[in-house]
């Protein structure tokens, strides 16, 4: 799992913070394989708490952003963050 060019949506911000996301999501997935091999499992819920925090922030900028923008599916896109929200609950 790789962050690459194909990857970015051409906005800077958001593809510094979609990147910032793919790296959070690895710190969970090795804390989760090293967790297997006797690491803690405080590591792990404080990888996951992590994640959890950069993707509710990285939701309510690009909302702000996207808003901004006034692109048309912006209600749309707001409606996918909340349900992946109450996912995460
Ligand atoms: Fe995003």
């Amino acid at each position: 799992m790789i962050f690459s060019d194909k990857h970015k949506i051409g906005i800077e911000e958001l593809d510094r913070e979609h990147e910032a996301l793919f790296f959070s999501l690895k710190a969970v997935l090795l804390a989760s394989l090293c967790r297997t091999q006797g690491s803690t499992h405080k590591n792990l819920e404080g990888q996951l708490n992590l994640l959890l925090k950069t993707v509710t922030n990285h939701f309510r900028n690009e909302e702000k952003i996207i808003e901004e923008m006034n692109l048309p599916d912006k209600e749309e896109h707001k409606k996918e963050h909340r349900r992946l929200e109450k996912e995460f609950e």
